[in-house]
């Protein structure tokens, strides 16, 4: 079984219309797939035509709720099984108070990840896991339990805050769990006439490098209107270039095991408390000064961006508030043609 867990912080990226529409993909090639809706706000459940007696069913709250309550939870009650191929868990608004209750259960970060080690669930081939548009309890349960984390990126720059996220959180979650899933980016909402998008791209690959994937789902509105209308994208429209992207995408992913093994993820990590802006600039990317260069401010006064780069030698400088300086953390400098001092970075 391998579990798929699509993730971004941000809404409107299209996680719920990713994760729909790979499952069905998933299922029409034949694999025994389920997917879990584990966003209370159950837009999966919707898009898949699920809107009615929502209260009086079984949902992916009920596999929560044996932890608080002891209610014990029937596995075969929650799913929902009338496609081929293609069994469902949806969800509710119950769904809230399971993430707001799991602050208080130990190993609550793992729940879903230990339910889909039950032997009832061996049958599936893929599961494919919807959450929410937060870092809570559900996303980090649905990002645990993946072997595969797939964020999917509108063309906004925001979506740059949101990769140095994901890692974040993937790398708390290895050293809580010792997990290392496999992490993919990739462009949807993609309209290729626009010069955005293809800077976008641009910016987009030097800092995800083959971590990137290179199927874009497309802007369609047929993918608007298969939600609307509670069907996916092939019920709705098999021939449309939305149903084609996904069989694409689909394909990429599950050929994209050995992608990660040549480059590796640098994480740029900068102090400074007071600053109002700091970017990397360097051979990694271009010396372009854009958001996909721009360092996200923690908490504690460090600033940090990443980077996956292919082996090499790359020089690189800060620029902190338009005021260019070398990395006082990293002891390998040189001098540049100008004059001035470069960082060193070898991969
Ligand atoms: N490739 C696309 N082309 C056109 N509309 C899209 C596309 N992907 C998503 N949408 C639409 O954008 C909106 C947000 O998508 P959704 O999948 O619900 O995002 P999220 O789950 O991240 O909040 C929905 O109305 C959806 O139909
Ligand atoms: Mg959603």
């Amino acid at each position: 079984m391998k579990i798929i867990s699509i993730a971004n912080q941000k809404g409107g990226c299209g996680k719920t219309t990713l994760a729909v529409n790979i499952a069905a993909t998933l299922s029409r090639l034949g694999n025994n797939t389920l997917l879990i809706d584990l966003d209370p706000k159950a837009h999966a459940t919707f898009a898949l035509g699920y809107n009615e007696k929502s209260s009086e069913r079984r949902t992916s709250y009920d596999i929560f709720r044996g932890q608080f309550d002891g209610t014990p939870v029937k596995f075969e009650e929650l799913i929902i099984s009338d496609r081929e191929n293609f069994s469902f868990i949806p969800a509710n608004m119950m769904l809230s108070a399971a993430e707001i209750n799991l602050g208080n259960v130990n190993g609550a970060a793992t729940i879903i990840s230990k339910t889909l080690a039950d032997p009832f669930f061996e049958s599936f081939d893929y599961v494919v896991i919807d959450s929410p548009p937060s870092f809570g309890f559900l996303t980090l349960n649905s990002m645990c339990a993946a072997d595969m984390i797939l964020v999917p990126m509108d063309l906004s720059y925001f979506s740059f805050n949101g990769i140095n996220s994901v890692y974040r959180v993937t790398s708390l979650l290895n050293k809580e769990t010792g997990r290392s899933p496999q992490i993919f980016f990739l462009m949807n909402i993609y309209d290729k006439r626009s010069n955005f998008a293809k800077q976008f791209e641009i910016d987009a690959k030097y800092k995800l490098g083959p971590y990137l994937l290179s199927t874009k789902i497309r802007s369609s509105v047929r993918l608007r209107e298969a939600a609307r209308v509670g069907k996916t994208i092939f019920e709705h429209d098999p021939k449309c270039k939305a149903s084609l992207d996904f069989y694409n995408l689909t394909s990429e992913i599950l050929t994209s095991e050995n992608i990660n093994a040549e480059a590796s993820l640098k994480e740029f990590v900068f102090h400074a408390p007071k600053a109002g802006a700091v970017y990397v600039l360097g051979d990694f990317n271009g010396w372009q000064k854009t958001e996909a260069s721009r360092l996200t401010q923690l908490e504690n006064g460090q600033w940090s961006a990443h980077f996956t780069l292919s082996k090499g030698k790359y020089r690189y400088k800060y620029l902190v508030d338009d005021k260019w300086t070398h990395d006082p953390a990293n002891p390998q400098k040189e001098i540049n043609t100008f004059g001035t001092i470069d960082s060193i970075l070898k991969v």
